[in-house]
């Protein structure tokens, strides 16, 4: 053997040994199982996002590669990046598409480590001149309840950019909240239990992102999403949870707070903004389009009241229970938050002023539907004596911070901006027109059904029609509902207007991408909605 092709066989070793430690030049020492996925575009950057699987622990370098080009013929931007177990092998990138990609017409994007390439991505930023845009939006999706078959009808609808407005992921654990069909459907949560700790929440996203449904429309759309209470715990607000015991058998509410904060940086295409409670965020497109992202749940939310505890052995105390619903000190966007709005929205010129956000602003009373029963569920009298009595069905909702939501209702008409809002949250469809406190009328809100969290009929044993006419009747903001159907939203605004449509798909309980049906509304630009 000759002196130098030794040399070179020997640095091949040296090569190979390192990196089978760092780089991992032996083959399969790493996959991308996740996917990969971008999110906040804006019209300069997008987040590119992927996780790499190792098969030994330590650092892990990771290469991406942009091109224009499917096939990579012309690699356009490279970068090593590198990933640990502390932030759970993910990657995120903030990429400046604007400086490397030629046009907003999208690049593909992919990772290396090792040898081993992930999945190709799709991502695009904004373009100034965008004359109009398609948004997909989506809420609650919960694994063990069925297949994110939501997810992949939308990978396939065209859209420029997907919400998730909140409930991305679930913390039950096996035997919980939506698990009944799990173990059929092969998809018990991983861990089996509620999660609670760090890496309970980044187990529990990692098995999200594990969805057939998911990776695709993860791999060919960005997304901008916020979270909601599930992200979390159910029901939570700024300093605690209804789902958080606090006997101090979970620990310390804030600790479980921030684990559930640092899974979601890792494992969620989202920009991080210096304090990582703050999510709220905008977006422009073009001049058609502003997009306020919103954070109802934890930043600045008063508890919810209980009206369970209003009920006394001499009936419901009325008289406390709106006296305390009507406190003026009762937030749900809170102080800076509300101020952030005032001073983006007085910015902005934009056509449209868009708010996406976590729970429905619609104010909503359930009908009496004690007669849809052939007997009424014990866990369930209480709540029908509250309807009775014409309650506000959601108090997890605006419904239950009405003085936060005229204060946003007045800042809106001060400006002269009416608005629309996306709400997510309640499983069902919603159109609605919404009126301040002196009957002006403010917004239009577009409520989208869950990707897969079960709705109302799935509780109340009644016929679907007779339940959705009575509800729209009860309620004089609603326009149009729909109580039984899952899948997701998308809207088309130009400037002229804005094309509403509910996809509703056919099963969550088998992979299927097919939309069963869908409903079509036209919003004007004097906020007219036409069916
Ligand atoms: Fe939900």
């Amino acid at each position: 053997m000759k002196r130098r092709q030794a040399i070179k066989i020997s640095s091949l070793g040296a090569i190979g040994f390192s990196a089978s430690i760092n780089t991992g030049c032996v083959n399969n020492a790493f996959s991308f199982d996740h996917g990969v996925a971008s999110g906040d575009p804006t019209e300069e950057r997008v987040i590119l996002w992927t996780r790499v699987t190792p098969k030994k622990v330590g650092t892990v370098q990771v290469v991406l590669e942009v091109s224009e080009k499917e096939n990579f013929s012309e690699i356009v931007f490279k970068k090593k990046l590198h990933t640990s177990s502390l932030i759970d092998y993910t990657i995120k990138y903030d990429f400046e598409a604007s400086k490397y990609c030629k046009s907003h017409q999208g690049f593909f994007y992919r990772f290396k480590a090792g040898n081993v390439f992930s999945e190709v991505g799709k991502s695009k930023t904004f373009s100034a001149d965008t004359k109009s845009v398609k948004i997909g939006i989506f809420s609650c999706s919960n694994f063990p309840a069925g297949y994110f078959n939501a997810y992949a009808a939308a990978a396939k609808d065209n859209l420029d950019v997907w919400l998730h407005l909140g409930d991305y992921l679930y913390e039950y654990p096996m035997g919980g909240y939506a698990t009944s069909i799990a173990e059929k459907l092969g998809r018990t949560p991983v861990p089996p239990h509620e999660m609670i700790r760090l890496a309970d929440y980044r187990q529990r996203h990692a098995q999200y992102k594990l969805d057939a449904g998911s990776k695709e429309l993860h791999k060919n759309t960005p997304l901008i999403a916020v979270w909601d209470d599930h992200e979390f715990t159910n029901d939570a607000w700024k300093r605690g949870a209804e789902n958080h015991s606090m006997d101090g058998s979970e620990g310390d509410f804030f600790a479980r707070r921030s684990a559930a904060i640092k899974a979601y940086f890792e494992w969620m295409p989202i920009r991080e903004q210096d304090s990582k409670r703050k999510i709220f965020r905008e977006f422009k497109i073009g001049s058609v389009l502003h997009l306020l992202m919103l954070d109802t749940r934890q930043y600045g939310r008063d508890k919810q009241i209980q009206p369970l505890e209003y009920l006394t052995n001499s009936g419901f105390n009325q008289a406390k229970f709106y006296n305390d619903l009507n406190d003026s000190n009762r937030n749900l966007l809170g102080p800076s938050q509300i101020s952030w709005i005032e001073n983006a929205v007085t910015k902005t010129k934009s056509e449209w002023t868009i708010f996406g956000q976590q729970v429905l602003m619609t104010k909503l009373k359930f009908p009496d539907i004690s007669n849809a029963f052939k007997k009424i569920p014990d866990e369930l009298k209480p709540y029908i004596q509250l309807i009775k009595l014409g309650l506000p069905s959601n108090l997890d909702a605006w419904d239950g911070y009405p003085k936060d939501r005229e204060r946003l209702y007045k800042i809106m008409q001060r400006l002269d901006k009416k608005f629309i809002s996306l709400a997510g949250d309640t499983h069902n469809a919603w159109l609605s027109e919404l009126y301040d406190e002196i009957g002006n009328k403010v917004g239009i809100e577009i409520g989208t059904p869950s990707v897969t969290s079960p709705g109302l009929t799935d509780y109340i044993p009644i016929d679907v029609e007779i339940f959705e006419d009575s509800i729209v009747k009860k309620n004089s903001e609603l326009f149009w509902m729909d109580a039984s159907n899952r899948g997701f939203t998308s809207i088309e605004i130009s400037k002229k207007q804005i094309v509403t449509k509910y996809n509703f798909i056919k099963t969550i309980y088998e992979k299927n991408s097919s939309i069963k049906e869908f409903k079509e509304f036209k919003i004007a630009k004097n906020y007219e909605i036409e069916a």
